[in-house]
Order: structure tokens, then C-alpha cells, then sequence
């Protein structure tokens, strides 16, 4: 893993060539994960061959919450699944109280190289603060995590891969691990229409908040019974290519429109709720790449 030594400033760490043992022979194809998610060793593969992209930006290390985080007051974070990200090590850099936890052996390895070695990412546009501690462990994530309620949960496309039960299980414990008025966010790479949907319903039987969730639903399901080809971009839907068709951006275009409207609406329903700030709240955060 030199990508993870670079990252380090160059610091080696014993078990290195145990990782470097399960990579699988360089291709010039990137790795793809496991068919079954639920397959930790597949996984210990996966990671051992990835490589980290350079230089690491701050949206792979997950920045982009932390004005949220702190106007919250969260100061426990939990990232379940976080293979070999950097971005716990970050969030603990930055004053968060971290626990970063994987089933893989060889993320968990990963996780605690980056808790004892220097860290070389340049994040004072993030207003350091005095670094804290990252408590790595090895779990699954289907099972109780026996630790003292966390503020907010970052779940960094662990969960889409998941089947069905698993992610039923999984939604269970992240609420349980969450205190009342927290947030888990539920990050995921290419996940769309109906997958969406059941991820919604995993996460909402848990317990869970789903803050804007139902004009977020109206919105994808008007959407595609249009039956146009769209891309959503900056939050509207617009019809793909360099000559696209007034009329049919029009009929999108109603659409995003009376979505802002249904939002809002909702919004302010939330706000009124005075239950909203001692619940659970998940927030999906869709992308495509
Ligand atoms: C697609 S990777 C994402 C890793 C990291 N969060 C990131 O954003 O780079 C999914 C991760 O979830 C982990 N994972 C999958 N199922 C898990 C489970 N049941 N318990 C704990 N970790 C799990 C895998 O080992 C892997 O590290």
C-alpha cells in the first residue's frame, strides 16, 4: 500500500507485505468490490489492490460536512465501513472524537496506521483544532457496537452494496448507535430510482428521520414518468446534451419547480415539529461518479 505511505509522510509499518500479499496481479482496470458485501475477505482483497487517488481532495475526505458538524455541536463521530479512507483521520485532526471501524482486517490495519502516524493533508481551511483520538476496531456493522452514543454516524458507501436483510440489520444498529437528535449520514455512489426507494425504507423502518424525504420521492417518481432521459444538476433536472429540446426541459422544469415549492413546504413542516430535534435523523446523499 504506498499509496497509504505517502500519505504518512513516509512512515512504514509492520504488516505491509502481509496487505501486498493479497493484491491481485497489477491490471490496468481499477478493483472492483465484492460481488457479496458481506464477504470480509473479498474485501481484505478489494482494499489491498486499491489505490488512493493523489492528492486526496477534500470532498474524498468528507470536509464538505464539517461547517454542519460543528454548527451542530456533534463532537462524536462513528464512520461504519470506512475501509481505507482517510477521511476519520481527517475528522479527528480536526478536533472530532472518532471512531472509525471496518470488518475488513486489512482497512482495520489501514485505520490504524493513519491513528499513529503523522498526517500530511493540509486542512487548515478547516480550522484545525487540537487533534483527538482515533479509536480504530474491527466490527460489523450488523452487529451492537458496544460504545457510548455517537452525535453523528458517516456512513461512506457502505451500506447500498448491502442485501436486503443486511440492510435492514444495519439500519437497526445505526440507529441504535446514534443518540436522540443525531444524524447518520448515508453516503452512496450510483444508486438510482427504485434502489433509492429501498434504501429509504430500510433506513425509515429503523426509526429513522428522513427530513424532505417525501417531495424528494414525489420528485424522482414525476420525474420518470416523464420518461425523457435527464441529469440532475445543482439540484435541477435537465435534458442531457449540447441541443436540447425546450419543450422537454419545459415539462422538467415544472416539475423542479413544484418540488421546490413541496419542499419548502416540508422544510417548514420539520422545523415546526417540535419532536424533529430529539429525533434520529438520516440524511442520503446521492452521487454519481
Ligand atoms: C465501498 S467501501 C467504502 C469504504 C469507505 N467508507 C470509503 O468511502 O472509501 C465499503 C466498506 O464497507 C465495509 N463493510 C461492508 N460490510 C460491512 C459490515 N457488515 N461491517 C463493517 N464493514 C463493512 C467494507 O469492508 C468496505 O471497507
Amino acid at each position: 500500500m504506498n499509496w497509504l505511505n505517502r500519505l504518512l509522510g513516509g512512515a512504514r509499518a509492520k504488516g505491509d507485505s502481509a496487505a501486498v500479499a493479497h493484491v491481485t496481479p497489477a491490471t490496468t482496470t481499477a478493483p472492483k468490490p465484492p460481488v457479496d458485501w458481506s464477504d470480509a475477505a473479498a474485501w481484505d482483497a478489494y482494499h489491498a489492490a486499491t489505490k488512493l487517488p493523489a492528492p486526496i481532495s477534500p470532498i474524498e475526505l468528507g470536509l464538505q460536512y464539517v461547517p454542519a458538524f460543528r454548527e451542530q455541536r456533534f463532537r462524536r463521530v462513528w464512520f461504519p465501513g470506512a475501509g481505507t479512507s482517510a477521511a476519520p483521520r481527517a475528522f479527528a485532526q480536526l478536533g472530532f472524537d472518532v471512531v472509525s471501524t471496518d470488518f475488513s482486517a486489512v482497512a482495520v490495519e489501514a485505520q490504524e496506521r493513519f491513528a499513529s502516524a503523522p498526517f500530511t493533508v493540509d486542512l487548515s481551511d478547516y480550522g484545525e483544532k487540537v487533534p483527538t483520538k482515533l479509536q480504530v476496531l474491527k466490527h460489523d456493522f450488523r452487529q451492537p457496537l458496544d460504545l457510548p452514543p455517537f452525535d453523528v454516524i458517516v456512513n461512506r458507501r457502505s451500506y447500498q452494496g448491502l442485501s436486503t436483510a443486511d440492510q435492514a440489520t444495519a439500519a437497526r444498529q445505526h440507529y441504535d448507535a446514534l443518540r436522540p437528535g443525531g444524524w447518520a449520514m448515508f453516503e452512496t455512489m450510483n444508486v438510482q430510482g427504485d434502489r433509492r426507494n429501498i434504501l429509504e425504507d430500510a433506513i425509515g423502518a429503523a426509526g429513522f428521520s428522513l427530513p424532505l424525504n417525501r417531495s424528494h420521492r414525489w420528485y424522482r417518481a414525476e420525474l420518470a414518468k416523464t420518461g425523457l432521459r435527464f441529469v440532475i444538476i445543482l439540484g435541477r433536472a435537465r435534458i442531457p446534451g449540447p441541443n436540447p429540446s425546450a419543450a422537454e426541459q419545459e415539462r422538467l422544469d415544472i416539475l423542479t419547480k413544484e418540488f421546490a415549492e413541496r419542499s419548502g413546504l416540508e422544510a417548514e413542516e420539520w422545523a415546526s415539529r417540535t419532536s424533529a430535534r430529539t429525533d434520529r435523523v438520516a440524511h442520503m446523499v446521492y452521487s454519481t461518479g
